[in-house]
């Protein structure tokens, strides 16, 4: 199913970045690039923030790229709304979206080729949450973090 993809990177994930912006049109999806436009170093969270922010205006799946996603995913989470997966195969991406209900991709360049990356975006894009007993878990990351829950 088509989807509304928000990107961005730092200087770092910039390359990665413009090639699966171009991989996601070409199969159809609604992509927006929140920047950068070249490899002038630039500071993650600027961009981490721009991404959260349409993801969140628009119910959309953010793509956050670093050079090793981990700035990205640290910055997004941080952010109430936001579930932010750093993911390294595909098995990762897909459940990151039907069990966590994902809805930003966090890559690091310098980590992940861009073959697998292209597969690890195209999963995660693809997958859906399954609900169930995975949003009750859901809510409780909403409200254990106080401290440990009665058993
Ligand atoms: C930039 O050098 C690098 O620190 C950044 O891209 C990222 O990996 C941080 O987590």
């Amino acid at each position: 199913m088509p989807q509304t993809v928000i990107i961005g990177s730092d200087h770092a994930g910039v390359l990665l970045k413009k090639i699966l912006v171009d991989h996601l049109a070409a199969a159809g999806h609604t992509v927006v690039d929140v920047g950068p436009a070249d490899a002038k170093s630039v500071d993650y969270p600027l961009y981490a923030a721009s991404v959260c922010d349409a993801v969140l205006a628009q119910n959309a799946l953010g793509i956050l790229i670093c050079g090793t996603g981990l700035g990205m995913s640290m910055t997004a989470n941080r952010r109430p709304g936001i579930r932010a997966a750093l993911c390294g195969n595909e098995f990762m991406a897909r459940m990151a979206r039907m069990h966590n209900d994902a809805n930003v991709l966090c890559l690091g360049e310098r980590v992940t080729g861009q073959g697998l990356a292209l597969s690890i975006t195209d999963a995660f894009v693809a997958a859906s949450f399954e609900g169930g007993r995975h949003q009750r878990r859901l809510d409780l990351m909403e409200t254990c973090h106080g401290g440990p829950v009665s058993k």
